[in-house]
């Protein structure tokens, strides 16, 4: 499975991504790494490890979905099975999220649907919830909508700001994103309307139901 990963800053689950699938045995490889940001420091980290990487920049086009057509040229020509939007701020248009239906990835840092949009972990906090965390979810037109593929829980402290909380979080992030591609690449998620289920492995009989414990 052909992987393509779409980040504009940080890439840090990016980086988890890729260190995933370069280890023996994955069933999936990043092809490509693109950037809505010429500056977006992930861009050395892949180019380091030997994978291409793309600028298109959102501000050499004049619409939204003429930037959008020129991601799905690119990414058509890389022939990308699945995208995993990791940290990718920008909004993609319906048309976009249609054409590449169920082969788009996204990771939000709650646990969906509660907490969508920004400032998550500030919202969490002043919720007065115990519990938060982060969720991989398939990719539909509403922002941070899709059936969900795997969650991990957080609890919140009393005493946590947010960046402590986002920390926390991340470490979460790095481990259910990886977890996601490798049950999709296995082809054992399957979309049934809103809510995607999974099977068991064919041999080694591995629960998935608790990521936090592998
Ligand atoms: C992560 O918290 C992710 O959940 C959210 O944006 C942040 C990106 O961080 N969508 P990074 O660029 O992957 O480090």
């Amino acid at each position: 499975m052909k992987v393509a990963i779409l980040i504009s800053s940080r890439g840090s689950n990016m980086q988890a991504l890729v260190n995933a699938t370069q280890k023996e045995g994955f069933p999936a490889e990043v092809v490509t790494v693109l950037s809505n940001n010429p500056e977006a420091a992930g861009l050395q980290f892949a180019k380091d490890k030997g994978i291409e990487t793309k600028v298109i920049n959102h501000r050499d086009f004049d619409e939204r979905e003429d930037f959008d057509d020129a991601i799905t040229e690119y990414l058509t020509d890389k022939k990308v099975d699945l995208i995993c939007l990791a940290g990718f701020m920008r909004l993609l248009s319906a048309k976009f999220v249609n054409r590449w239906r169920d082969r788009i990835l996204n990771i939000h840092p709650s646990l969906l649907p509660a907490f969508k949009g920004l400032h998550v972990h500030e919202r969490a906090i002043e919720s007065g919830a115990r519990f938060t965390g982060c969720t991989v979810h398939y990719v539909r037109p509403e922002m941070d909508d899709g059936p969900i593929i795997v969650q991990a829980a957080v609890p919140i402290l009393q005493d946590d700001t947010p960046d402590d909380l986002a920390a926390r979080i991340l470490v979460q992030e790095h481990k259910i994103y990886p977890l996601a591609l490798k049950l999709i690449a296995e082809k054992r998620v399957k979309v049934h309307g809103s809510v995607c289920k999974i099977s068991e492995p064919d041999e080694d009989g591995t629960s998935i139901t608790n990521p936090q414990t592998r």
